[in-house]
């Protein structure tokens, strides 16, 4: 079993039928995290907002095409941010007005922050940056004007940083919120790995990185610059370039060491309840410098099918939204259903598959409601088909196991059964899971994290890259998901029948079709920039 300090983290933040994971109880509205961080004092740079004229579509992202490669320079890094990490509208209603963005977060409450580590670019000067996603800047954190800076980074290319305020999670979900947390990021690295591809880059995440130099490139150990506002923990490097390039990060960090830095972070609340679980979670889950994985080739698959939309990708990254509620009788036919599972399969070049060296980790049982063409009932799709006899071993013996869908689709009904009611029940009583066309659990093998505990987070990301690729795929074939975090762990462990703690229920999501919720106000993304 994985350390034991993680293991307690896991069973302690689930939830259970008759008792909620520890959360703070009541919210403290007088608290409540100012959603936007911002470093006082360090120079901006406003980007332009030139997404609109990206003609790549998302079909031809899911089939692995990417656009011939654009030159980086501040026109092209301000797409890249604005279709990932930016704002997608404003809502208001009665005197209220919050931000969306492209990249979901549990509560919308955004624990994560980008970054930027850049070489010296046509009109943005080398160096550390941190986005400003409601006014669309960046920040410039450190000025570097050395060579050897600009020559770390190899062939082009540039690096994204990304890190987490847990605090703006814990505030409102109290332990279970180190989750979401995780989730958020796998959603951010999706998004900039689906905005990249669209300007033509590979994306890779820099595994082999360190906690400890995460923190020393984006600037996140500077205690002086936090001033005692909320810390930020270092999640993961994502290099955007050239197949095969890499950039030189040891080199980065010591042209660091002698960098002016600016920039002193906002206060986002003025009191804080400490978590101690999470405390624990993250120092038990802290990531030593690792040797570059071995590179994961995926069998070839054949493309899968095209959606029925064929929007840009600059349209349907603006567009996701989760669903608040759906209709409770609207049927997806069937090669829709499958187009969806189809493209959450690893495929070489495919966003956002290729930013991961690993083989897919992450499998999904799914609760089929209202798929034309398939029986309602209890399905577990398979993203590696290697897997099939540890999930046939660890489950009920007398499950059907009939494959369903395309050849080469891993899809087995175990099942035929209407499982709206428990659905619902599952996910914290959410009539979202029920009303839905489908609904899903992600099932993670949590033993992976047994040497190695840092790969519990990697499962989370995994789990939030899935739900984003669901999320746009969704879009594309018409209807809206939502990635749902409240859910009673064990009850989907009881449902699928499985007996030992190897396979655990990550995340859930549901798709299906959305009714608008009428009173809201919907603003443009940047109609309140200074
Ligand atoms: C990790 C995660 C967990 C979520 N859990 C739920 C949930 O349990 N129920 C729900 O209605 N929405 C859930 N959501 C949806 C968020 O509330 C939604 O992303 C947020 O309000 C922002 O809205 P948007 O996705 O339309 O941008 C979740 C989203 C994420 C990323």
């Amino acid at each position: 079993m994985p350390d034991s300090a993680l293991l307690e983290y896991h069973r302690r933040s689930k939830h259970w039928l008759d008792r909620y994971a520890p959360g703070p109880g009541r919210l403290d509205w007088a608290n409540q995290p100012a959603p936007f961080r911002v470093y006082e004092g360090a120079a901006a740079i406003k980007l332009s907002l030139a997404a609109d004229a990206l003609p790549t579509r998302y079909a031809a992202l899911r089939r692995g095409e990417l656009p011939a490669r654009q030159a980086f320079d501040v026109r092209s890094v301000a797409v890249l941010f604005e279709l990932s990490l930016g704002l997608s509208a404003w809502k208001s209603f009665g005197g209220n007005r919050w931000a969306l963005r492209c990249n979901p977060s549990s509560g919308n409450l955004h624990p994560t922050e980008g970054y930027l580590l850049c070489p010296n670019l046509p009109e943005l000067p080398a160096g550390v940056y941190h986005y400003v996603s409601r006014d669309h800047t960046l920040e410039r954190r450190a000025a570097l004007d050395h060579p050897r800076w600009s020559a770390a980074f190899e062939n082009g290319g540039v690096v994204l940083g990304l890190g987490s305020i847990y605090w703006r999670e814990a505030w409102k979900y109290g332990m279970r919120a180190w989750r979401y947390c995780q989730h958020d990021c796998g959603h951010a690295i999706a998004a900039l790995c689906y905005a990249a591809a669209a300007l033509g880059w590979e994306t890779h995440l820099l595994a082999s990185a360190g906690d400890e130099l995460v923190s020393a490139l984006l600037g996140l150990d500077r205690e002086a610059d936090l001033g005692g506002a909320e810390p930020e923990a270092p999640d993961t490097l994502l290099w955007v370039g050239q197949e095969g390039a890499r950039p030189q990060l040891e080199h980065m960090r010591e042209q660091l060491r002698d960098a002016i830095w600016s920039g002193r972070a906002n206060h986002l609340s003025a009191e804080h309840v400490p978590w101690r679980d999470i405390d624990s979670i993250h120092g038990a889950t802290r990531k030593p410098a690792t040797l570059e994985p071995a590179v994961y080739r995926p069998a070839p698959l054949p493309p899968p099918r095209d959606p029925v939309h064929d929007p840009t990708f600059a349209t349907i990254s603006r567009q996701r939204r989760s669903a608040v509620d759906f209709d409770g009788k609207t049927h997806i036919g069937e090669e829709s259903f499958f187009a969806m599972l189809d493209a959450l399969m690893v495929r070489a070049n495919t966003p956002p598959w290729n930013a991961l060296a690993t083989p897919p980790q992450v499998h999904a049982a799914l609760m089929v409601h209202r798929v034309t063409g398939l029986e309602p009932g209890l399905y577990l799709f398979l993203r590696e088909p290697s897997v099939l006899a540890a999930f046939r071993s660890s489950m009920r013996q007398d499950w059907l196991w009939r494959k369903e869908g395309p050849e080469h689709l891993p899809l087995y009904l175990l099942l035929p059964y209407d499982l709206r009611t428990i659905a619902k029940t599952i996910c914290c009583h959410q009539d979202i899971a029920a009303d839905s066309c489908f609904a899903l659990g992600m099932l993670a093998n949590v033993e992976l994290a047994r040497e190695e505990p840092w790969r519990y987070r990697h499962l989370f990301w995994e789990c939030g890259m899935l739900g984003h690729a669901l999320y746009l795929e969704a879009e594309a074939a018409g209807v809206r998901a939502t990635g749902i975090g409240c859910y009673f762990d064990d009850e989907m462990h009881k449902l699928l029948g499985i007996e030992d703690d190897r396979w655990q229920s990550l995340y859930h999501f549901t798709v299906g079709r959305p009714i608008e919720d009428k009173r809201l106000v919907t603003l443009p993304p940047y109609s309140f920039r200074p």
